[in-house]
C-alpha cells in the first residue's frame, strides 16, 4: 500500500525550471491576446478588406427582441429553480451583444461567430434567434462535433427553457434520438446532420444551420460546410456576398407559397481562425464576442516527462495538497488513461488525513452515459475539491463551471488512417502532441472564473515546437463513408467545393474499398448494394455484412454482433487485479470460431439470465462473468435502432440461423466475411498471418480467444497499433470463405 507521505516527498516537477529558481511565468496576455478584440462587447467586421476599415461596434438597444411568450411547460422537477438560471443566462458574455448578434444574422445569409469558450454561443444563440423568430417555420440545428455535448448542451438548453429535453429543445445522434414535432432547437452531432442530408438534400426542415465547433474541422464538419455552400445557393439563390434582402418587399408570403424557405447559416468557434470560414462563403460577416479571461499563470516542466499519467498524479496531489480552493481540470487523450489516473487518485485520496478537503473525481470523455454527465456541472460539495479528468473535449465544447487549476498533459488522439501500410479502410486513433492552439485553449479553461493556474507537463521548448493547428480530418481520415454518402447525394469527393481538399491517395482508397464491398461498379457509380448500405449508420464494411446476412438467413445474429461492436464501450471487463479469474469466466463463452461467434454467447447467455432473474441477480452475473453490462445495454438500444432501418428498408431482420448448428455458424461467418473483405489475413509458415489485401503482417491481439492459436485463416474487426500490429475481434474462417468473395479471387487462387 503507498503511503500519502510518499506523495508528499516528490519533488516539485515544476520548481525545478527557469534559471533564477523560480518558476517561469508566462503573461497569460500573451496567450489570450486575442480576447481583446475591441473595447466593446461585441465587434462585427467583414472579412473583405475594406470593410474591415470600417468595422464598427454593434449596439443598438432599440432593437429589442424581448423573449416570446412561450407554452408554460412545467420544469422537470431536478431542475433549479427559474431565477438564477435566467439569471446567469444575463451574466454570461454574449448577452450584452445579444440584439447585434440577432441582427447580424438576420440580415446575412452567412455570418462567423467567434467567442472565448464559456461566452454563451452555444447554449444561448440558438435560444435568441428562436426568441427572434429566426427559426419560422422550421428548426435551428446546431452541430457538435461529440455526441456528449451535443446531449449534455440539449439538457442545459431544456432547463434554461424550463422544459425536458425532447420537446422544444431535442438531440439527435447516432444511436440515440430525444425530438418531436414540437421541437425548434435540435443540439445534433454533425454525423446526423451530414446523414439527414441522404433523406432531404436541401435541410428544409432547418431555417437556420449553426455549425458550432467548425474550427476543429471534423471531417463531417467540413462535409456540412462544403453543402451548406451548395444548399444556399439552391434555397436562397446566387449570394450577394452573403448579404439578405429577401426579407423586403417578399417576405413570408414567398416561404408560404411552396418555394423553398431560405436558410441562414452561422459558423461558430471559439478560435480565431476566421477569416477562412469567411472567404469560403464569400466574404460572410464575421462577428466577435469579447469573452471575459481573467489571468492565467501558465508553468512548464523543466525536463519532459514521458509517463503523463503518473506526472499528472504527483501534481495534481501538489494542487491539492499545497493550493488553495478551486476545482482541477486534467487533459488526458483518452478513456483509458483517465480510468488509469482515477484509481490512482483515489486510492492516494483514500489516505488523506481526515480533516483535509475531500477529493471527487470526475471523469469526461465523449462515451460517457447521460447520467454521469449531469454531475460535472453540479456545483461542487463544501469540504471537496473536484478534479474532472477529461479528453480534449473540454477544450472548447464544455464548459466546467468552478475550474481555477488546469493540469494539462499535452496529449490528444487523433484519428489518422493508416490505409498506405496495412491496406485497411480504417482509421485508427494514436496518442499524440497536442497543438499550441489546444495548448492555449486548455490554458484558457483555468481563468473562466477568477485568477486560474496551469500546469503544463511538458517543457516550453515542446511547446514552441508543437504545430500551431491541426491537420483537418480530411486530410488524414478515412473517406469511405463519407464518400459513400455522397455517392447517394450523387455528388464526388474529387468535384465537391471543401475548404480543404481531400488528397488524391485517400480518395483512391476510399474508391477502393467501396468498390471491394460492391458499394460502387467498376465506373465508380453507386450500385443498389451501396445504396443499401448507405441507409445504415454503420460503416461500409459492417454495412455490407448486414445486407449480407439478409441473403444468407443469419441477420438476427449479424445485427447482435454489429451493435457490441457499435458499443462504446468493450464488452469484457478489463482487470489487472483478477486476471486469472475473467480469463476463467470468459472461458465459459469462449466459440471455438472465435471472438465473433463468442459474442453471440455473452448475449445469448446474457439474455437467459436476464428472463429468468431478478435486475440485481443479472447484474451481479455480470459482474461474476466480467462482462460489461454497460456495453451490453447500449448494444440493446443500437440493435433496436439497426432493426428500424431494416424495418424502413425492407430488410427482414428476424430471419435467423439459430439451431442450425455448424450451417448456421458457417452462414454467420460468411456474412461477417463479406463485409471485412480487406481485413483478412491467411496463416504463414512462420505462424504469422499476412494480409489478403495489403502488405502487413499481423498478429491475434492477446485479448482475443484465439490468441496464441494458429488457423489456417483469420478476419478481424480492426487492426491496433502497439509495438507490433494486431488484429483485434478475431474469428477464424475457413480459406475458401475468403476465396469465395469474387474480388478475393484472384489474389487466393
Ligand atoms: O459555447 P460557449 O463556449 O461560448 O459557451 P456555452 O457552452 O454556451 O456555455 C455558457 C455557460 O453555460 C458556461 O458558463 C457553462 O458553464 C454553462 N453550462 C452549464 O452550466 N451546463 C451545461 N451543460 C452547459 C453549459
Ligand atoms: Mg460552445
Amino acid at each position: 500500500m503507498v503511503k500519502i507521505s510518499a506523495l508528499q516527498g516528490i519533488s516539485n516537477i515544476f520548481q525545478k525550471q527557469g534559471s533564477h529558481g523560480t518558476p517561469r511565468r508566462r503573461t497569460p496576455k500573451r496567450e489570450h491576446s486575442w480576447v481583446d478584440v475591441s473595447d466593446d462587447d461585441l465587434e462585427v467586421r467583414s472579412a473583405k478588406k475594406q470593410a474591415a476599415s470600417s468595422s464598427k461596434a454593434m449596439h443598438n438597444p432599440n432593437h429589442g427582441h424581448g423573449p416570446r411568450k412561450k407554452p408554460r411547460v412545467s420544469a422537470p422537477a431536478h431542475l433549479p429553480s427559474k431565477e438564477p438560471i435566467q439569471m446567469q443566462r444575463q451574466q454570461l458574455p454574449i448577452y450584452a451583444g445579444k440584439d447585434a448578434v440577432i441582427d447580424v444574422i438576420r440580415q446575412n445569409d452567412v455570418t462567423v461567430l467567434i467567442g472565448e469558450t464559456g461566452s454563451g454561443k452555444t447554449t444561448q444563440v440558438p435560444q435568441y434567434l428562436f426568441e427572434a423568430g429566426l427559426a419560422g417555420s422550421g428548426m435551428i440545428a446546431v452541430t457538435q462535433p461529440r455526441r456528449v455535448a451535443a446531449t449534455s448542451l440539449a439538457s442545459r438548453v431544456a432547463s434554461e427553457k424550463q422544459t425536458s429535453v425532447g420537446s422544444l429543445v431535442g438531440y439527435s445522434v447516432r444511436f440515440d434520438e430525444a425530438s418531436s414535432s414540437n421541437t425548434k432547437i435540435k443540439y445534433l452531432t454533425d454525423g446526423m446532420i451530414v446523414r439527414e442530408l441522404l433523406g432531404d438534400p436541401l435541410l428544409s426542415r432547418y431555417s437556420v444551420v449553426i455549425v458550432d465547433e467548425a474550427h476543429e474541422r471534423t471531417l463531417r464538419t467540413d462535409l456540412l460546410i462544403a453543402n451548406l455552400k451548395t444548399i444556399l445557393q439552391a434555397r436562397n439563390g446566387p449570394t450577394r456576398s452573403g448579404k439578405d434582402d429577401r426579407g423586403k418587399g417578399k417576405g413570408k408570403a414567398q416561404e408560404s407559397s411552396g418555394k423553398l424557405n431560405p436558410l441562414k447559416v452561422v459558423i461558430m468557434s471559439a478560435t480565431l481562425e476566421a477569416e477562412k470560414f469567411s472567404r469560403f462563403f464569400g466574404g460572410a460577416k464575421v462577428v466577435y464576442v469579447k469573452g471575459r479571461q481573467h489571468p492565467v499563470t501558465i508553468y512548464h516542466t523543466a525536463t519532459s516527462q514521458p509517463d503523463y499519467v503518473d506526472a499528472a498524479l504527483r501534481t495534481f496531489f501538489q494542487v491539492h495538497l499545497d493550493q488553495g480552493p478551486g476545482d482541477v481540470l486534467i487533459f488526458l487523450p483518452g478513456q483509458e488513461d483517465i480510468e488509469s489516473l482515477e484509481k490512482s487518485i483515489q486510492l492516494y485520496a483514500n489516505q488523506l488525513p481526515k480533516d483535509s478537503l475531500g477529493v471527487m473525481i470526475l471523469p469526461l470523455y465523449a462515451s460517457l452515459q447521460p447520467a454521469r454527465q449531469a454531475k460535472i456541472f453540479a456545483s461542487t460539495p463544501s469540504g471537496m475539491r473536484k478534479v474532472i479528468l477529461a479528453t480534449n473535449i473540454a477544450e472548447t465544447s464544455i464548459t466546467i463551471p468552478g475550474v481555477k487549476y488546469v493540469i494539462d498533459t499535452g496529449k490528444c488522439k487523433e484519428k489518422r488512417y493508416v490505409a498506405k501500410n496495412t491496406g485497411t479502410g480504417f482509421d485508427t486513433l494514436l496518442t499524440r502532441d497536442i497543438t499550441q492552439s489546444s495548448a492555449v485553449q486548455r490554458a484558457g479553461r483555468a481563468g473562466r472564473e477568477g485568477k486560474g493556474y496551469c500546469f503544463r507537463l511538458y517543457t516550453e521548448d515542446a511547446f514552441k515546437k508543437m504545430p500551431r493547428t491541426a491537420e483537418p480530418e480530411i486530410r488524414r481520415c478515412t473517406l469511405t463513408s463519407s464518400l459513400l454518402q455522397l455517392k447517394c447525394l450523387g455528388q464526388d469527393l474529387e468535384e465537391l467545393d471543401f475548404m480543404d481538399k481531400p488528397d488524391a491517395e485517400s480518395i483512391v482508397s476510399a474508391l477502393k474499398t467501396l468498390f471491394l464491398l460492391g458499394a460502387l461498379d467498376h465506373t465508380k457509380s453507386l450500385t443498389p448494394l451501396g445504396r443499401q448500405m448507405a441507409a445504415f449508420p454503420l460503416e461500409p464494411p459492417l454495412a455490407r455484412a448486414l445486407v449480407a446476412s439478409a441473403e444468407l438467413g443469419c441477420t438476427s445474429e449479424i445485427l447482435t454482433i454489429l451493435s457490441v461492436l457499435s458499443a462504446s464501450s468493450k464488452l469484457f471487463v478489463d482487470t489487472h487485479d483478477a486476471r486469472e479469474e475473467a480469463a476463467d469466466a470468459r472461458k465459459k463463452f469462449r466459440h471455438a470460431s472465435g471472438d465473433h461467434m463468442t459474442v453471440l454467447n455473452v448475449v445469448k447467455a446474457y439474455e437467459d439470465v436476464s428472463q429468468s432473474e431478478s435486475k440485481k441477480a443479472r447484474t451481479d452475473w455480470c459482474r461474476r462473468m466480467f462482462v460489461n453490462e454497460r456495453c451490453l445495454a447500449e448494444a440493446a438500444n443500437i440493435r433496436a435502432q439497426l432493426r428500424d432501418v431494416c424495418e424502413k428498408t425492407s430488410m427482414d431482420w428476424k430471419v435467423s440461423a439459430e439451431g442450425q448448428g455448424q450451417d448456421g455458424e458457417a452462414r454467420v461467418l460468411r456474412a461477417m466475411v463479406a463485409g471485412l473483405v480487406q481485413n483478412t489475413a491467411f496463416l504463414q509458415p512462420d505462424g504469422s498471418y499476412k494480409q489478403v489485401m495489403g502488405p502487413s503482417v499481423v498478429k491475434i491481439h492477446p485479448s482475443s480467444s484465439l490468441a496464441d492459436k494458429k488457423v489456417p485463416a483469420i478476419i478481424y474487426d480492426e487492426l491496433v497499433y502497439t509495438t507490433q500490429i494486431y488484429a483485434r475481434g478475431v474469428s477464424a474462417v475457413p480459406r475458401s470463405f475468403i476465396a469465395e468473395v469474387p474480388v478475393l479471387k484472384r489474389r487466393t487462387s
